[in-house]
């Protein structure tokens, strides 16, 4: 299995000044792993690197690049867990340890040869490699993983006696790497699986959003966390459980206890516990429930209640089932719709599906004056039928689907009183 995203040669260029290195990040011994920074990329899906971008930004680090899939900074093994048990919109966080020059497979191979593996990988462990090379030598993606994993037991073997298990499996240590214009550049993936599952997803329902996009609109609305955000359409009630988690401070390192980074040689179990208890700490227990959910159908319904419960949430949601033209619309100052209608290409058809725009631009118009609504969609012939002024369009990936963010205010005014309430599930 592949990272989500490409490293891209930004990071390849800006790591080089015109000369290849090697940088072993054990050279200082383990006990560094705090203080002794080396590159860091941090991949995210195609649109996502403002949002990571933010994120890395107000937990304080230095942002030395962006791109269209990712971020890069200089930061420690130790940052990286910090980084990999907060961040919502993130893929996968890659610690740097090796950057050289390299024409041919021959030099590539006996770069890597020379990284001391057995300071980085258990010789009784399992270790998977992932790459983005682009390189006229490589056609054959399996074949460059395959060539570097051998590298690596290989070598693992000749100084323990012992050769590692390898595989595809991203639950233990993963290597990646990246060629692109001769420059490569080796990484511990310290994320394994991506970041972008947030662990609640106990069933995922007919067409779910993923997470990482989820928190992603949700910051996008700019939601202050405490007036109403209604979620009409919330299907398995991914935006809905995002917007609660980001209210309430709960990071997505809450819910995963299995990440690369416990997997390399060196790993200080009791930073991470201190980096978790912090985490746990800092949970808002006081956060208000102010997040209505709702959908047409009673099994999305259940699935979300489900996954809100899981994600330690289900408290600051009221689910309700019903059509979203019957979805209450309380007062609200500075009050936000998230909607993500059908749009033809994985449900419904989009024929049908006019008539449901042009009923979501009705319903914005008269029942949710004052409030700002966004609707996330990959038809743009349907959003036409919406029928309203945007303020905001972003082009996101709903999965390989291109979707645009659409943003629109609507104005404040004398509210329409025919309100019907939907029959509240709690
Ligand atoms: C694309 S899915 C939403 C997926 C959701 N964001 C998630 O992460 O699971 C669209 C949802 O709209 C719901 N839906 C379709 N027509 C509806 C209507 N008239 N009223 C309420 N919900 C409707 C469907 O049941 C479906 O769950």
């Amino acid at each position: 299995m592949q990272p989500e995203m490409l490293v891209s040669q930004n990071h390849l260029q800006s790591t080089r000044k015109n000369k290849s290195y090697l940088n072993y990040i054990y050279n200082e011994g383990l006990l560094n792993f705090r203080s002794y920074k080396s590159y860091v990329v941090i991949t995210c899906l195609k649109g996502l690197a403002p949002f990571v971008r933010k994120e890395v930004e107000a937990l304080g680090y230095h942002i030395t690049s962006e791109w269209v899939t990712g971020i890069q900074l200089k930061a420690s093994m130790a940052d990286c867990i910090r980084l990999n048990l907060r961040l919502r919109c993130a893929s996968q966080v890659l610690f740097e340890i090796a950057a050289f020059d390299a024409n041919d497979i021959e030099h590539v191979s006996s770069m890597m040869k020379k990284i001391p593996w057995e300071d980085l990988i258990p010789s009784d462990g399992y270790v998977s490699v992932t790459n983005s090379a682009r390189h006229d030598s490589i056609n054959n993606t399996m074949f460059a993983n395959q060539f570097v994993k051998d590298i690596i037991c290989d070598r693992i073997k000749e100084n323990t006696d012992n050769r590692p298990d390898a595989g595809p499996k991203q639950d233990y240590s993963v290597v990646n790497w990246v060629w692109i214009n001769n420059q490569v550049s080796v990484f511990l993936d310290t994320s394994g699986n991506s970041l972008g599952k947030h662990g609640y997803r106990l069933f995922p329902g007919k067409a779910p959003l993923g997470e990482a996009v989820s928190a992603a609109i949700v910051y996008a609305s700019e939601w202050d966390c405490s007036s109403t955000l209604l979620n009409p359409m919330c299907g398995s009630g991914t935006l809905a459980i995002e917007a609660a988690m980001i209210q309430s401070k709960r990071y997505p390192g809450l819910n995963r206890n299995n990440y690369a980074f416990m997997h390399f040689l060196g790993y200080q179990k009791g930073f991470y516990e201190s980096e978790l208890e912090e985490i746990r700490n800092i949970v808002d227990l006081q956060a208000k429930k102010c997040i209505i959910a709702s959908d047409i159908d009673s099994e999305a319904i259940d699935i979300a209640m489900s996954n809100a419960e899981k994600a330690g949430v289900r408290h600051l949601i009221s689910f309700g089932k019903g059509d979203f033209m019957q979805s209450p619309v309380p007062e609200a100052e500075n009050g936000i719709v998230l909607f993500n209608p059908p749009y033809g290409e994985r449900l419904g058809e989009a024929e049908d599906l006019k008539f449901l725009y042009a009923s979501i631009g009705d319903f914005l118009k008269k029942r949710c004056k004052g409030y700002k609504a966004f609707v996330l969609s990959g038809n743009p012939d349907l959003m036409k039928f919406i029928g309203l002024q945007t303020f905001l369009k972003l082009q996101l990936y709903a999965g390989k689907i291109e979707c645009k963010l659409h943003g629109f205010k609507m104005y404040a005014g004398k509210k329409n009183q025919d309100e019907v309430t939907i029959n509240e599930e709690s």
